[in-house]
Order: structure tokens, then C-alpha cells, then sequence
């Protein structure tokens, strides 16, 4: 019974009933459970903002303040997937560390009880509190050092950057990675969201939910492109290479990272406040010649693609922030699961609250028929 053609990509196609964000790639609106990402990245913080998006509504001051604690007292990482993660390659990509750790929680907690509220709740306090926890561990392991204990006298943004600096990081740094988590927590259908809204489907642990979309917020076309839109700007290396290097690429069809979106027709609202952000940082710890390129980038590419509804989106400057802050570039689509993480566990308990496993159908285009040709006849 087929209901629709087939649209590549399932461009269009509505995957599932949502309430949890409502993006309008016209107007450049991206809202979470309805308020606006401006509001939120200006007034909320991440785990107020994460709290919203699983729960549904904005925490009390008890409610926030039980749930901060809770993720607190959760932040300590197993010592066994930390022996793990000692056993890991230290060129292997953090990414696929952090996928590997996160599906190995599943090992500790394997009694599934879904519907169970409290279950819902310590599967969602845990992979909230360890994940960064594992993405610090595995940047110091990889440079050969023991891994920091969490510090609880600090936030969770601050106390990511301890760990993954072993210092306390400056006040503003620490509240800007804050809003940067908030831009990133969550994004309607987008293929990890999706990815984790199919392996949800199935009834399998939150784990694995979060291990699938790790593996797919990896790829150069979704949460990677952050990470090679710095090396992009590396590459092009000053001002006036940025013309010739868009049209060398758009005259290979080769995409430019860090631009156009399969909603947003418009400049992402999120990169909007990624760059005040990101001149906040630079007006306190100095320019970063690299934004200058960006900027003209930017025009360029609007000259030549605006028409075409191609502009900035969240990956071309999150990594211009990151930069600022001593962050190493492989570790920018961590930080973008980091903050993610929420939004996948979001789209998890919405989809058990409605479950049906997903199982769409195909156009066939192949043979019928075919008679087996035997070994010695081929
Ligand atoms: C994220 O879905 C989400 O919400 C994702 C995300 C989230 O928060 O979860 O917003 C995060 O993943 C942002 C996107 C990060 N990826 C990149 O920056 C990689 C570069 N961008 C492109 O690969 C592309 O724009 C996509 C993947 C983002 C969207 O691709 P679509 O919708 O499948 O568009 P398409 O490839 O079909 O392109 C349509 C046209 C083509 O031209 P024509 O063949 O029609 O002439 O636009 C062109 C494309 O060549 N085009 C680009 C381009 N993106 C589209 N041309 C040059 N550079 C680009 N970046």
C-alpha cells in the first residue's frame, strides 16, 4: 500500500508527531516546546533548557534545583569504562569513543523498565551527566594523562571545561559554552534525532538510542561539518582566497561546509547568535583572524548561492567560539552530542509515549525471477 512516492532523503515527508520543537526555515524561527532560542539562550540555562524539552515545561526553582543536583551527584564515569576507554587508539576520533562509551553504559543498567517514569528519569540523569564526563576523559587519556574527577562546587559548562583543561575556566567562556549547548540541544527531525527516534522504536535501552545517534551526528553532512569548516577556513588561509576557493568548490559541485540547510532557507537563527557569541569572546581575549575569512565567506557564498536559499548554518561559526576557547578541533561534534543528548532523549521518551515501530516501505527497482547461476558457470 503505497501512500506517497518515494523522496529522497524523505525530504518533506513528516516522520513523526512532535511537540517538542517547531523550526520555520522561512522566517528563520527555531522554538523549543514554543519559546523562542533567542529567549532561551538570553534567560535559560542548559540543564533548565534540557529540562524543558524531556519534561515539557520550564522546571520550578525546586524542580530545577533537584534536577541540577541530580545530575551533579551522577557525573563520575564507571572506572571500568574508563579502563575501556584506556584500551582505546589514541588517533582513533573522539566521536567514535564517545559512541562506544555511551553504548557501554547500556552494560551497567541493562534491566529495561520503560515504562516506568523513574527509570525514564535515571537513564536521562545518567547519559546527561556522563557524557561530558566521557569527552574530557577521553582528551586527556588520548594525550596520556589520568582523566579529572568532576568538580562539584562548579556548573555543568564550567565543569566541563575543568575537566577538560584542568583549570577553572574564565566566568564568560564557561556561560558562553553554556548558550552554545543551548543552540545545540535540539533540532526537530534531523537525521541523529531521527536515527534515535528509530532505535527507540524498537524498544531497545536508551543506550543504544544514544550510541546510534552519536554514530550519526558524526557524518561530514550533520554535526561533522563543524569540525571541517575549520579546516575549510584553515585551508583557504586568508581574505582574499575565499573567492577563488568557493568557486574552484562550487565549480567542482563540491559543498561548502558550514552552509545550507535542508530547512532553514534562510541564515540559521542559531548562527546568528553564535557570532555575537563569538565577538563577545573576541573582544575579550582578541580577534581570531580566521572570523575575517569566515565573514567574507559568507558574502561570497550569499552572492553566489543566496538565491538559492543557501546560507549560514549552526556549524559555520559554533567552531570560531570553540577555537576561543583552547577547544581542539576534533572535539567539536562531541561537544555538539553533548549537548544533543537531551534532545535525543526528548524524542525517546515522546516516541515510548506513542510507540510504534518504524518500518517504512521501498520502491523495488530491481530483477524478479532471476535464475542461481551455478559457481562453474559464472
Ligand atoms: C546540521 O537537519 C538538521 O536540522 C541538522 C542540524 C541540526 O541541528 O541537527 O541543523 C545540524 O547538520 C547542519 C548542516 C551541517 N552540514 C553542512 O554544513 C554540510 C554542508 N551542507 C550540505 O551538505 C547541505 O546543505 C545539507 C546536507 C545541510 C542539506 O542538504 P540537502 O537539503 O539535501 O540539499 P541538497 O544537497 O539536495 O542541495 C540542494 C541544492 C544543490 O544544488 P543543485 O544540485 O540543486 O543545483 O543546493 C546545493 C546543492 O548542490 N547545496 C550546496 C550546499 N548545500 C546545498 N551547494 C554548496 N554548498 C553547500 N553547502
Amino acid at each position: 500500500m503505497m501512500v506517497c512516492e518515494y523522496k529522497p532523503g524523505l525530504e518533506g515527508i513528516p516522520a513523526a508527531q512532535s511537540s517538542i520543537s517547531y523550526v520555520d526555515g522561512q522566517k528563520g524561527i527555531l522554538e523549543y516546546r514554543g519559546i523562542r532560542i533567542e529567549e532561551l539562550a538570553a534567560k535559560s540555562t542548559f540543564l533548565e533548557t534540557a529540562y524543558l524539552l524531556i519534561w515539557g515545561e520550564l522546571p520550578s526553582k525546586e524542580e530545577l534545583k533537584a534536577f541540577e543536583e541530580e545530575v551533579r551527584l551522577h557525573r563520575r564515569i564507571k572506572y571500568r569504562i574508563r579502563d575501556m576507554m584506556k584500551c582505546f587508539p589514541e588517533s582513533g576520533h573522539p566521536m567514535d569513543a564517545l559512541q562506544a562509551s555511551a553504548a557501554a553504559l547500556g552494560l551497567f543498567y541493562s534491566l529495561r523498565d520503560l515504562h516506568n517514569p523513574a527509570y525514564i528519569r535515571d537513564s536521562v540523569v545518567r547519559l546527561i551527566a556522563t557524557i561530558p564526563t566521557m569527552v574530557a576523559a577521553f582528551q586527556l587519556m588520548r594525550k596520556g594523562n589520568d582523566p579529572v574527577k568532576p568538580r562539584d562546587d562548579l556548573d555543568y559548562s564550567a565543569n566541563f571545561l575543568y575537566m577538560l583543561h584542568e583549570k577553572e575556566p574564565d566566568a564568560l567562556a564557561a556561560k558562553i559554552f553554556d548558550i552554545c549547548l543551548i543552540l545545540h540541544v535540539e533540532h526537530t527531525m534531523n537525521a541523529s534525532t531521527f536515527s534515535a527516534r528509530v532505535t527507540a522504536s524498537t524498544l531497545t535501552d536508551p543506550y543504544a538510542v544514544v550510541a546510534s545517534a552519536v554514530g550519526t551526528l558524526g557524518g561530514p553532512l550533520h554535526g561533522g561539518a563543524n569540525e571541517e569548516v575549520i579546516q575549510m577556513l584553515e585551508e583557504i588561509g586568508s581574505v582574499e582566497n575565499v573567492r577563488p576557493y568557493v568557486e574552484e568548490r562550487l565549480q567542482n559541485k563540491q559543498k561548502l561546509m558550514g552552509f545550507g540547510h535542508r530547512v532553514y532557507k534562510v541564515k540559521d537563527p542559531r548562527a546568528i547568535i553564535l557570532q555575537e557569541l563569538a565577538e563577545q569572546l573576541f573582544d575579550k581575549f582578541g580577534g581570531d583572524k580566521y572570523y575575517e575569512i569566515a565573514q567574507e565567506m559568507e558574502r561570497v557564498v550569499e552572492e553566489k548561492l543566496g538565491h538559492k536559499g543557501i546560507y549560514p548554518n549552526v556549524d559555520f561559526y559554533s567552531g570560531l567560539v570553540y577555537r576561543k576557547m583552547g577547544i581542539p578541533t576534533d572535539l567539536f561534534t562531541p561537544i555538539f552530542a553533548i549537548a544533543r543528548v537531551a534532545g535525543w532523549l526528548a524524542h525517546w521518551k515522546e516516541q515510548l509515549a506513542e510507540n510504534r515501530i518504524f518500518r517504512p516501505t521501498q520502491v523495488y527497482n530491481g530483477k524478479h525471477e532471476v535464475p542461481y547461476t551455478p559457481l562453474d558457470q559464472r
